[in-house]
């Protein structure tokens, strides 16, 4: 299952899959190239890292509704790579609805909430800010609407009177580098996991 991951950010989860693959638990998913909107952002010093083609494509400034120049490029590149699966791992931009119809169902996003709660940007500290006792982090299907795609799995984290929002920020991270892997060998295997709680 070639594997292409989108990321903008440092790359701690692009990082945990490369582990997986590198230990040969992510089945017969294999990450072939990462691409990055940031030139020197994280991600693409642990794809190098890990010897995996790892690009800076420039900018991806296009509006979702739009089919801009920077929009061909990033399809094209992504494309050249005959990716099986997408894996937007802290991928920051909104991808056009043109690029989401070209690769169909292919493409996964990770967020740091259980959603349907707290979409968008800051979900950790939007979970904070309400006060809830359980968040945690979800795997969906990209759909063209914002966070709603079909959800795959997710991985609870309860908040205890103990926490602060730096340490909850740090249990949800720990906790996306267990889902997403689980979720990525699960979707090469043709399976899907049961929801987790602790
Ligand atoms: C993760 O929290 C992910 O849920 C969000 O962006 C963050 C990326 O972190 N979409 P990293 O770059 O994988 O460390």
């Amino acid at each position: 299952m070639r594997t292409v991951i989108l990321g903008s950010g440092t790359g701690s989860n692009c990082k945990s899959l490369l582990e997986s693959q590198a230990s040969n638990n992510l089945g017969s998913a294999k990450i072939v190239a990462i691409f990055s909107d940031i030139e020197d952002s994280g991600i693409l010093e642990v794809g190098r890292h890990f010897g995996i083609k790892s690009v800076y494509l420039g900018p991806y400034n296009i509006s979702p509704d739009t089919h801009g120049e920077s929009d061909h490029e990033w399809i094209s590149a992504v494309d050249q790579e005959k990716p099986d699966l997408i894996v937007l791992a802290g991928f920051m931009r909104i991808l056009s609805s043109y690029f989401i119809n070209f690769f169909g169902s292919r493409i996964i996003n990770l967020h740091p909430s259980l959603l349907p709660s707290f979409k968008g940007l800051n979900a950790i500290n939007q979970a904070w800010e309400e006060g809830v006792k359980i968040t945690g982090c979800t795997v969906h299907w990209v759909s063209r609407h914002l966070d709603m795609g079909k959800i795959i799995d997710q991985r609870a984290v309860r908040i205890s009177s103990e926490d602060s929002l730096d340490s909850l920020i740090r249990k949800v991270h720990i906790a996306e580098h267990f889902l997403l892997p689980t979720v990525v060998e699960n979707i090469a295997k043709g399976t899907h996991t049961f929801p987790y709680c602790d």
